[in-house]
């Protein structure tokens, strides 16, 4: 696109009461300037810049690859574009966008047909506005007909002006040259001392340039000034989300407390119970179940997978693999089709092949578990010396006994079987059956002694 980006994101963000600037504040668990970013890059605006101030490095280092201008001074949106007046000039776009940082909900459609507006009506500014019952705060649109002749801001607005429901969203394209050339006019002479970016409009309409409007739906430009601010805009992107993924076939049990965030993307008929939280770009197959309070973050899943009640992150689940209730699967684990993980199983970056099983209390790290291989309740690999982490590598059909304790470095063959309470510390060939042999000691009437015992009362 012939559209060069400018997001403004400056601001400290004063009422949200944080030291974090605000447009890294999340909505479902993605920082507010991210959800721009992607989806300038969605529709294909690989140009930008970002306007920076207050507590940029914060941004930059979660977001380093940012092209972006420093504001040294928050003296105002139009002050912010001044700033970048440089790097905008340098650009070879024919029109620059204007997008706010703390405005993440804009649908990539809108932000399309906004600019297509634009460039059908080939206009010189044209600005997005909405209409709300209650305008307070906002810069009011004083139109003749359709004809934008200026906005005013809340603290100059005359009684008569206070009334107008027609107010500027701040979105806004210019033709780039006019962007420029207009800011660098801008007087800070109103109540706010500050450079009005929405004064341009004034100045346009004084050369003859056209100004168009175009509508925009409120709920799309909604802000988050506040933290209770953040929580509806929460609210809002949730419902958005959750709406979209029902209309395409996916079981929410309950909306309400559903929680998946913007890049998630489920197959019909699986079925999302209540209070789960899937964040990221985790990816889901079709006839998944993902029971009540289970936590999903960049994860992606196969087809006809069951979890209950499990946190999984940063991981790989193929088709039909059943986990849970109560696991946790993390870093980079591999689990293949039909693996089975139990009731508190934990497993980090391990790779379980075809219809593994570990169904009770075990904790595999670092592992590489063969096809069929059984792991016995209670069983631990022992991956870390207290230095380094090592490998424990168990091959197919392989039977790992109740409460092993597998001292990695370490290999169990083909076929190989433990037995119950084994601490294995040497590799273990094909088909063999290692035990422990040390034999049971017992001291008769040691108990009796020790608990000084004539008469054991209720002994039948
Ligand atoms: C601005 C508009 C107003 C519009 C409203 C929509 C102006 C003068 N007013 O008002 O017409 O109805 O947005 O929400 O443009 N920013 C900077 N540097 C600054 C000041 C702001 O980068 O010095 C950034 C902020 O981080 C924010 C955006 O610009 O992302 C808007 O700033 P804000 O102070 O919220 O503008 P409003 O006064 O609400
Ligand atoms: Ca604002």
């Amino acid at each position: 696109m012939d559209l060069l980006a400018l997001i403004l994101a400056a601001g400290k963000g004063k009422r949200m009461k944080s030291k974090y600037p605000k447009v890294i504040h999340k909505v479902l668990e993605k920082p507010m300037l991210s959800w721009i970013m992607d989806k300038l890059e969605n529709i294909g605006i690989n140009d930008s810049i970002v306007v920076l101030g207050y507590g940029k490095e914060y941004i930059l280092e979660i977001m380093p690859n940012l092209n972006y201008a420093i504001q040294n001074e928050l003296n105002g949106t139009g002050g912010a574009v001044k700033f970048a007046s440089q790097k905008i000039e340098n650009s070879n776009k024919n029109d620059v966008i204007i997008l706010y940082g703390d405005v993440p909900l804009i649908e990539e459609k809108t932000i399309k047909n906004f600019y297509g507006f634009h460039k059908e009506n080939k206009n010189d500014i044209t600005v997005a506005y909405m209409e709300l019952s209650d305008p307070y705060g906002y810069g009011r649109m004083v139109l003749r007909g359709s004809q934008l002749l200026k906005i005013v801001e809340e603290s100059d607005a005359s009684e008569e002006e206070k009334k107008i429901n027609k107010v500027n969203s701040g979105i806004m394209i210019f033709k780039r040259q006019l962007l420029v050339k207009y800011v660098d006019m801008l007087k800070n002479d109103n109540n706010q001392g500050e450079y009005y970016l929405t004064d341009t409009i004034e100045l346009a309409n004084k050369e003859n340039k056209k100004v168009g409007i175009f509508k925009i739906e409120k709920d799309e430009v909604v802000g988050a000034n506040t933290r209770k601010q953040l929580y509806e805009l929460n609210k809002l992107a949730r419902k958005k989300i959750n709406d979209r993924l029902m209309d395409k076939g996916v079981s929410l049990i309950d909306p309400e407390s559903t929680y998946i965030g913007p890049d998630v993307e489920i197959g019909k008929d699986t079925i999302v119970g209540p209070n789960v939280h899937i964040y990221g770009k985790t990816k889901i197959g079709e006839d998944c179940f993902i029971g009540e309070n289970s936590h999903i973050l960049e994860t992606a899943i196969g087809n006809g997978v069951k979890i209950k009640t499990s946190y999984i992150e940063y991981s790989t689940i193929k088709d039909n693999v059943s986990i849970g209730p109560f696991a946790r699967i993390r870093m980079n684990a591999l689990l293949e089709n039909g693996v089975r993980i139990g009731n508190f199983v934990e497993v980090k970056k391990s790779h379980l092949k075809e219809r593994a099983t570990s169904l009770h209390l075990a904790y595999l790290g670092d592992a590489d578990i063969g096809k069929k291989v059984n792991i016995g309740a209670g069983s631990i690999t022992c991956n870390y010396d207290g230095v380094h982490k090592h490998k424990t590598i168990i091959e197919d059909h392989a039977f790992i006994g109740t409460n092993n304790s597998l001292i990695a470095p370490i290999k169990i063959g083909r076929w190989a079987v433990t037995a119950a309470g084994t601490a294995v510390n040497k590799d273990v060939p094909d088909y063999s059956l290692v035990l422990r042999k040390g034999e049971l000691v017992f001291f008769k009437d040691w108990a009796k002694e020790k608990f000084k015992i004539k008469e054991d009362k209720d002994a039948k």
